[in-house]
């Protein structure tokens, strides 16, 4: 079955309160932010989502699939798991190396050109990644960017996950702006958990958490697209200060001063 469409029935918050809100649906080519201070329980909604619950979670919460109950064999078939879940802490617990690790993934789906497959993968990990990922290094000596940026790009080009849940990625050096737009070509449904307001902004809308309940779902509007256009120039701005201090050079006001000047606003 083709997913089309996932709707979250909200539930309770932390104090056992209804949530405001009462639902959302998410539909192919969507992007949905969730924010919200630590602690506000945005994890734990995407972990009911990924999860499938039905009732049957401290939140109360549920989901449906395409407006029905979720198939049994999502949920009990990994091999059918539409979700792909990016979570704060991944690590590998194989040591091998990222090629031998993509092929036998690539294997197992059934992919026709393995090798296509695993170039086009790679080539999109390093493209989310400041720091290039080489195929023979073993899966353990990733970075956690490297790591997060692979598991992208596995869920998205291997996978083929029709929905993806990215739990905080902007800590692990992804240039995220950039992902964003490459991630929007793939037509899928991803929800960020983000406390990053490019990537919030970016966002078809998103929830905002409070104590673990959903408290309001802002749609973006056109003025906040307008913004996010400035943002992304600032943001890139700061990446290549980062960039400069990271690679051991100085920086000096004229360099700033330029860098300052081209921002078109
Ligand atoms: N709706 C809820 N009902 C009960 N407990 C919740 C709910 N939402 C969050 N919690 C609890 O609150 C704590 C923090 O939630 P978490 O999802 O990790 O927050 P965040 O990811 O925003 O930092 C967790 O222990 C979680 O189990
Ligand atoms: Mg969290």
């Amino acid at each position: 079955m083709d997913v089309n469409k996932i709707t979250l029935f909200g539930g309770f918050g932390k104090d056992g309160s209804a949530e405001k809100v009462r639902k959302f649906s998410m539909t192919v080519g969507d992007i949905v932010s969730i924010v919200g201070p630590t602690g506000c329980g945005k994890t734990t909604l995407i972990n009911d989502i990924e999860l499938f619950a039905n009732e049957n979670t401290p939140s109360g919460r549920r989901v449906e699939i395409n407006d029905m109950p979720v198939p049994e064999d999502f949920i009990f078939d990994p091999s059918h798991h539409p979700i792909a879940l990016i979570s704060q802490h991944t690590n590998f617990l194989s040591d091998l190396p990222v090629v031998e690790f993509l092929t036998i993934h690539a294997t197992v789906r059934g992919a026709k050109n393995v090798e296509s497959i695993i170039t086009e993968t790679l080539s999109f990990a390093n493209e989310l990644t400041g720091e290039a990922i080489m195929q023979d290094i073993a899966m353990t000596e990733l970075s956690g960017g490297q790591t997060r940026s692979l598991l992208i790009a596995d869920a998205v080009v291997i996978g083929n996950s029709p929905i993806i849940l990215l739990d905080e990625i902007e800590n692990a050096g992804i240039h995220r702006t950039k992902a964003l737009e490459l991630l929007k070509k793939y037509k899928k449904i991803f929800v960020f958990v983000t406390h990053d307001p490019c990537i919030a902004l970016m966002s078809d809308f998103r929830i905002v958490m409070k104590n673990g309940a959903m408290q309001q779902l802002i749609i973006t509007r056109p003025e906040e697209k307008n913004v996010v256009a400035k943002m992304k120039q600032i943001d890139d701005m700061m990446l290549d200060f980062r960039q400069i201090i990271r690679s051991g050079d100085e920086l000096s006001e004229s360099i700033f001063n330029e860098n300052f000047k081209v921002l078109t606003f």
